[in-house]
């Protein structure tokens, strides 16, 4: 989804670019994705036979291939790779059976379906913060939050909450180590790039490739040297590419 352009060889031996459409503010779905009852922000992409239900899935976030995600709230900018499934429903295990003809007794002719347990489900909401990367065939359980800038491992379980910018692995999946230092990850949450405006983002994307976080953040961060007391004259400085600071 991020590439868009491809080249291919023909028969023949020649090559041939074959042009994919660059994204638009509408959200793009593939014609083979299912997306139902969910919000979709601006700038989002949700990639071939993924579903998605009951989810809101903000601003520049994108999903690709083969991945389910139901009742779940999404930040911006969140890298959700294929094969990922984010809340894997649980069934009623405290009941005789957990098999769903119990609940969902419709399809088996027994009557009305048991809504208390649908909205059980939609209860126990996984909750993505922004700029989050999730890693190829994840499995984020019920009712876990994960926290702005973090990462999710390849092939992870994930069980617990994790904190903002903080890397986890495995099954279930442990903390290998913060992504950032602390002071840097404290710039760029108070920052909050992920609200600048798209020609924002488009003047800063320089910076973006360039500085590593450290050095963005002390591009960007007035409000840390505020705290710092490193500068007194802030009305005087020149922002340069500084956008404004927003806080919760
Ligand atoms: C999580 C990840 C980002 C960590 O990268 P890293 O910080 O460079 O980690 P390292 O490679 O130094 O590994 C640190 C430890 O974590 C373990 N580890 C790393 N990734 C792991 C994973 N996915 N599952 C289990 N353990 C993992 C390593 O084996 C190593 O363990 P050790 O300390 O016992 O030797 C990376 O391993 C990963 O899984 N990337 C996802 C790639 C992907 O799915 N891309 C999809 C396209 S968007």
């Amino acid at each position: 989804m991020e590439c868009v352009s491809s080249r291919i060889r023909n028969t023949a031996g020649k090559e041939i670019i074959k042009e994919k459409s660059p994204l638009v503010e509408e959200p793009y779905i593939h014609p083979t994705a299912c997306v139902k009852d969910s919000i979709l922000g601006r700038w989002t992409a949700v990639g071939a036979r993924t579903e998605m239900r009951e989810t809101v899935f903000s601003d520049y976030s994108y999903v690709m291939n083969d991945c389910q995600i139901i009742y779940a709230e999404i930040g911006k900018f969140c890298s959700i790779a294929s094969h990922t499934r984010i809340n894997p429903s649980n069934h009623p295990i405290w009941r005789a059976t957990s098999h769903h003809f119990t609940y969902r007794s419709k399809f088996y002719g027994f009557g009305e379906d048991d809504e208390e347990i649908f909205q059980w489900r939609r209860d126990h909401k996984v909750t993505l913060g922004h700029d989050v990367w999730i890693g190829h065939g994840a499995v984020i359980l019920p009712g876990v939050k994960i926290g702005t800038g973090a990462v999710v491992g390849a092939g992870s379980v994930v069980t617990k909450e994790v904190k903002p910018y903080t890397i986890v692995a495995g099954v279930p999946a442990r903390v290998i180590r913060r992504r950032l230092s602390e002071e840097v990850e404290a710039s760029l949450i108070r920052i909050q790039w992920w609200n600048w405006t798209h020609d924002q983002l488009a003047e800063a994307l320089e910076d973006f490739r360039c500085l590593d976080a450290a050095s963005f953040a002390a591009k960007y961060d007035l409000f840390g040297e505020i705290l710092e007391g490193k500068d007194e004259s802030l009305s005087s400085k020149p922002l340069g590419g500084a956008f404004h600071v927003q806080r919760g």
